[in-house]
């Protein structure tokens, strides 16, 4: 296996003007030990020419669907059955379209067709290209197919527009596709999570939040689909993209936040509440702009339900990990939460004094029945990844110990 988890890949070229990028992707898929064969759409070559791909791969470059030599070498059902992985770096619009309605009028969309492993496209185009409903239908077509979309980026485009659809950096899509072939700690685990704050309207311009960024959330949604799993990410109003791979639901408030879960929790084998849920809400949110009449304002408010909790509650319900904001004695009430929720794991951080909230980094006191943690200050990202390592071993001993008894 190669550090793309791979051994051999076919990469397919498009007619687009970053296929100059898939010299440099298909350097790298060879230096990291893949065996790469290029195949080549007839507008790909008036970039790029097939020369150039053989030069860098070692191998002959295929271009054409009725090519007696290449026949004679290797006839296109058997390059079908060769690959371990196809990966169609650019994707232009006119090809994923040709994919989207199974065309095979190519030897590439023929390819596409004929074999059945694992495909990724990384788009490439002018961003109004990309925003068109078209290109956003047929790409929702090929991702309910199982097509892994890598991409796009965003930024200034070789036409002098500006916006996405940029093909993905040569070195990223290596990573990406590391992480799509990397089985992972919660393969085959359903999971859910929550994250950000919730807002509960005073009236229709105001409301009562928190300072939740949502990137302990993000973090943790981005960390367990690296290590395999199908995750749900419920979400309060953040300015954060979805990370890749994740389905993403929006909520506003603790109510709305409570039936996403409640809607998705079927089937969860973890739950993970990032996410900081107001604890109360006003009674009677005003139907208009409350007006600046009187000198004190008295706000009516009620208990929200506690999500955490009544998911811990379920019968048959998910493993739970749980999270405490805490700006004072962390330990003593992370523990007194733990085993007033009844929860499997819980994960506290302090919060003030500029930790926790909105920042890239954090520290967590990670404790369970029976043992704790402390995961030192660090990226969000990075912490993340140090919580799912704690969290397999005790998720895997749950699991063992409900199967044995
Ligand atoms: O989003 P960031 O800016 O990155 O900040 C990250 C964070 C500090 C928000 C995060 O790490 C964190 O601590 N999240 C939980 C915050 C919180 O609401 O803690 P709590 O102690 O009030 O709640 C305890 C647990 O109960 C939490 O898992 C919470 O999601 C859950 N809860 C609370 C109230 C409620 N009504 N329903 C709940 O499910």
């Amino acid at each position: 296996m190669t550090n793309t988890g791979t051994e051999c890949l076919l990469l397919g070229i498009t007619g687009g003007i970053s296929a100059y990028k898939s010299v440099e992707l298909a350097r790298l898929l060879v230096a990291s030990g893949a065996r790469v064969r290029v195949v080549m759409t007839e507008a790909a070559t008036r970039f790029v020419t097939p020369l150039t791909f053989q030069a860098v791969t070692g191998n002959p470059v295929h271009c054409h669907l009725f090519d007696e030599e290449y026949e004679a070498a290797m006839g296109h059902i058997e390059l079908a059955r060769w690959a371990d992985q196809m990966l169609i770096a650019p994707a232009t619009a006119d090809f994923l379209a040709r994919m989207a309605q199974g065309l095979a009028d190519d030897l590439l969309s023929t390819l596409y067709l004929a074999s059945s492993v694992p495909v990724s496209v990384v788009p490439a185009m002018n961003v109004h290209m990309w925003r068109h409903a078209a290109v956003q239908q047929n790409l929702s077509v090929l991702a309910s197919r199982g097509v892994n979309i890598l991409g796009p980026d965003s930024g200034a485009q070789a036409c002098g527009d500006a916006g996405p659809g940029r093909m993905l950096e040569p070195t990223d899509i290596v990573a990406a596709l590391g992480s799509l072939n990397h089985r992972g700690m919660f393969a085959g685990n359903k999971v859910l999570v929550t994250a950000g704050p919730t807002q509960e309207a005073i009236d229709p311009v105001r409301f009562v939040g928190n300072r939740s960024s949502g990137k302990m959330g993000f973090a943790l949604a981005e960390a367990f689909v690296r290590e395999g799993a199908e995750v749900v990410l419920v979400s309060g109003p953040v300015a954060l993209n979805t990370p890749p791979g994740v389905r993403r639901v929006n909520v506003q408030t603790a109510l709305q936040m409570h039936g996403a879960v409640f809607e998705n929790i079927k089937k969860t084998d973890i739950f993970a509440g990032c996410a900081a849920v107001a604890d109360y809400r006003p009674e009677l949110p005003e139907g208009q702009k409350i007006k600046k009449t009187s000198e004190r304002l008295a706000l009516n408010l009620v208990r929200n339900p506690d999500i955490l909790a009544e998911v811990a509650a379920l019968k048959d319900g998910p493993y739970t990990l749980g999270f405490a904001a805490e700006t004072e004695n962390l330990a003593e009430n992370a523990r007194a939460k733990l085993l007033a929720k009844k929860l499997n794991m819980l994960a506290a951080n302090p919060v003030g004094d500029n930790l926790g909230f909105e920042r890239d980094d954090n520290s967590l006191l990670v404790i369970w029945p029976g043992g704790e943690k402390q995961l030192p200050v660090q990226d969000k990202g990075a912490l993340a990844q140090s919580l799912l390592g704690i969290l397999e071993q005790q998720y895997q001993a749950h699991v063992g110990h409900v199967k044995g008894s």
